[in-house]
């Protein structure tokens, strides 16, 4: 007579990953009110972050957790690659709308070394519906070509890429009518680049000067000759 298998001792049913996500949530939820009961009662008042992050979609970026910001701190704009395009309607008014309205602080331009999206604009490939959106990625090259060309090493000057297009998105931030005309009235915002390394978990802070970096834009995009909103 052969043995009897060994059998398994099964646990409760798996859950599926999607319904991992009520699971995960219900525990958020009661942990949120064990160390602050009034937690949500204050949440659901009202936004007023002191931020406004626009960042790459990569999953591995998540805005709050590598600040360290709670729910209600940073209102949050994410697309391939962290583009501020002037024609996006999304970015522009999630820009328009955290400064117009929210009043907020600081606004933050972050990219990524890694940014599969500088990469995939740097290959010589027709990427369909990616192409347009991606080619403000080979304008940010072509601007700045002299400076990469001299880079010799391939991961050098991918990272350099990284941060030149963090560079000029910060500077369409600072191209835009809210931006220069709430700072020339209030004072703020002021507007911030950086660049997230997957490699260490650290961000690096690009250092711009932000009202240098206006003054020189407003030679060719003043925008504050109207009346304040
Ligand atoms: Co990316």
């Amino acid at each position: 007579m052969r043995d009897e298998p060994h059998r398994v001792i099964r646990g409760p049913p798996t859950v599926t990953p999607y319904e991992q996500i009520f699971q995960n949530n219900r525990r958020w939820a009661e942990e949120q009110l064990r160390t602050d009961p009034e937690f949500f009662t204050r949440l659901a008042i009202e936004q007023r972050p002191d931020f406004l992050y626009i960042g790459c979609s990569d999953s591995r970026v998540p805005a709050n957790q590598i600040m360290g910001l709670a729910p209600g701190d940073v209102f949050v704009h994410r697309n391939v690659a962290n583009l501020v395009n002037n024609v996006d309607l999304n970015v522009m008014s999630s820009i328009n709308y955290g400064v117009r309205h929210l009043d907020v602080k600081h606004i933050i331009v972050c990219g990524h070394y890694g940014c599969g999206g500088v990469r995939a604009a740097m290959q010589p490939k027709d990427l369909g519906i990616l192409n347009p959106w991606l080619r403000n990625i080979r304008d940010v090259y072509r601007l700045h070509k002299a400076e990469l060309d001299a880079i010799k090493d391939e991961a050098q000057r991918y990272d350099r890429l990284v941060e030149l297009n963090v560079t000029e998105q910060y500077i369409n931030v600072i191209k835009t009518a809210a931006v220069q005309q709430s700072f020339l009235a209030r004072g703020f915002p002021t507007v911030h680049a950086m660049v997230f390394d997957l490699r260490t978990g650290l961000l690096k802070d690009l250092k711009l000067d932000f009202r240098e970096t206006l003054r020189n834009i407003q030679e060719v995009y003043d925008l504050t000759g109207t009346v304040w909103r």
